[in-house]
C-alpha cells in the first residue's frame, strides 16, 4: 500500500483544529503536515507556516514533504466575507486555484475542498433542499463556494483529479471558536451558558438553520475520503445534514441543563444571510452513495458541548 502524506491547509481554524488529531490517528503523526498563516497556540506536531495564496510557497511545501493528499480548509467565511467582498473572493479563489494546480502538477492522489450551505440562495427550496437545487447565493462567500464546486468538477473531468467535497452545514464544536460565519452564534451560546452568562443572539429566535456537530462533520469527511472512487457520483459537492434548529430551540435545550439561562435576540446584518439559506437539507445522495448517517441530534450535542466546555472553563472559574 502506498504511504500517504497529508497536508491540511488552514489547520488552525475551527475544523482544522479538530480534524488534525483525527488525521494523525489515521495516517500517523509523522505523515500529517499542518499549515496555516499563523503558528498554532498549543500543538507540537509537524507544522509549516504557509500563505496558500502564494503558489510557489505551496509547491515548495508539497515537494518538501512529498504530499499525496490535501485537505484545503483555508477560507474567509460568510459574515466576515461581507466586510471585504473583493479581498474575500481573491483569497478564497486564489487558494483554491493554487491547490487545484499543485494537485494536478504533482499527482496528488486525493483532495478535499469543503463547500457550504451558503452555496444556496433565494431560488432553492428552503425545506429539504435537494442536491441539485438552483444555486444563487447572496454572499461573496457563497459565490466563491459555487465557483469552487464548479472548478472541482472541472479538474475532476478534465484532469481526473480525485477531488471530493461536502456542503457543510454550520459546524458546532468546543475545540476552538469559529472564524466569522453566520452560524457562529450556535457555538458562542454554549460558551455563555457554561460561564453562567446570558447570551445576545445576532439572529432572531425562530431562524431555523442546518447545523452539524463536529464529531459528525469529521466522520462524514473521513468516510467520504475513504469511500471507493466509483461510489462518488457527485464531484461538485455533496449535501450533508446533521440537524436543524432555531436559536429558541437551542436555548430550550440548554435550559434543560441550566434552567436560568436566558437568550436575548438582537438580529444584525447576519439575519438576512441566514434567511437566504436552507432550513433543512436533503442529504439522501450522500446516504445512498457512501452510507452517510448522522449520529448527533440537538439534545445529544448540547449535552456533549456543555460537558466538554465545563471541563475547559471549570479550572478557570475555580481560580480565586
Ligand atoms: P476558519 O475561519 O475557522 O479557519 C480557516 C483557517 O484558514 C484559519 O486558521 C486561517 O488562518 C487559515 N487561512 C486563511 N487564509 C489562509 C491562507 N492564505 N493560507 C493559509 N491559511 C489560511 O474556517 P473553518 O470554520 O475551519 O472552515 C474550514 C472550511 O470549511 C472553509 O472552507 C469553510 O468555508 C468550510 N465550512 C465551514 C463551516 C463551519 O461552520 N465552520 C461550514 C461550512 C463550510
Ligand atoms: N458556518 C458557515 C458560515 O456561517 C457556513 O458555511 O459562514
Amino acid at each position: 500500500m502506498q504511504r500517504e502524506t497529508v497536508l491540511i491547509i488552514g489547520a488552525n481554524g475551527q475544523i482544522g483544529t479538530a480534524l488534525l488529531p483525527r488525521l494523525r490517528d489515521q495516517f500517523g503523526s509523522s505523515n500529517v503536515i499542518a499549515a496555516d498563516l499563523r503558528k498554532p497556540a498549543n500543538d507540537s506536531g509537524l507544522f509549516t507556516l504557509l500563505d496558500a495564496t502564494q503558489p510557489e510557497a505551496l509547491t515548495e511545501v508539497v515537494r518538501r514533504y512529498r504530499i499525496t493528499q490535501i485537505y484545503h480548509l483555508a477560507a474567509i467565511l460568510s459574515a466576515k466575507g461581507e466586510s471585504d467582498p473583493i479581498g474575500s473572493w481573491n483569497l478564497n479563489m486564489q487558494t483554491l486555484l493554487n491547490v487545484l494546480e499543485v494537485s494536478r502538477l504533482h499527482n496528488i492522489r486525493k483532495v478535499f475542498v469543503p463547500s457550504s450551505i451558503a452555496a444556496f440562495g433565494e431560488h432553492a427550496p428552503k425545506y429539504d433542499t435537494p442536491q441539485n437545487a438552483y444555486l444563487d447565493p447572496t454572499t461573496v462567500y457563497g459565490i466563491s463556494k459555487v465557483a469552487a464546486e464548479n472548478w472541482s468538477m472541472y479538474y475532476h473531468k478534465r484532469y481526473g483529479l480525485d477531488i471530493r467535497s461536502l456542503r457543510y452545514p454550520g459546524v458546532i464544536s468546543y475545540e476552538s471558536m469559529p472564524g466569522g460565519g453566520t452560524t457562529d452564534y450556535a457555538v458562542a451560546i454554549y460558551h455563555a451558558a457554561v460561564q453562567g452568562q446570558s447570551f445576545d443572539c445576532f439572529l432572531n429566535a425562530d431562524t431555523r438553520l442546518p447545523m452539524i456537530y463536529m464529531d459528525d462533520a469529521l466522520r462524514a469527511t473521513l468516510e467520504l475520503m475513504d469511500a471507493p472512487a466509483e461510489q462518488i457520483s457527485v464531484r461538485t459537492s455533496y449535501n450533508l445534514a446533521g440537524m436543524s434548529f432555531t436559536p429558541a430551540e437551542q436555548t430550550a435545550s440548554i435550559q434543560a441543563h441550566f434552567p436560568d439561562f436566558v437568550t436575548y435576540y438582537k438580529p444584525d446584518f447576519r439575519q438576512a444571510i441566514a434567511e437566504s439559506w436552507p432550513k433543512t437539507i436533503d442529504d439522501s445522495v450522500a446516504r445512498q452513495d457512501w452510507g452517510w448517517k448522522p449520529a448527533f441530534d440537538l439534545s445529544r450535542m448540547t449535552q456533549e458541548m456543555i460537558s466538554n466546555l465545563t471541563a475547559v472553563y471549570q479550572p478557570l472559574v475555580s481560580i480565586p
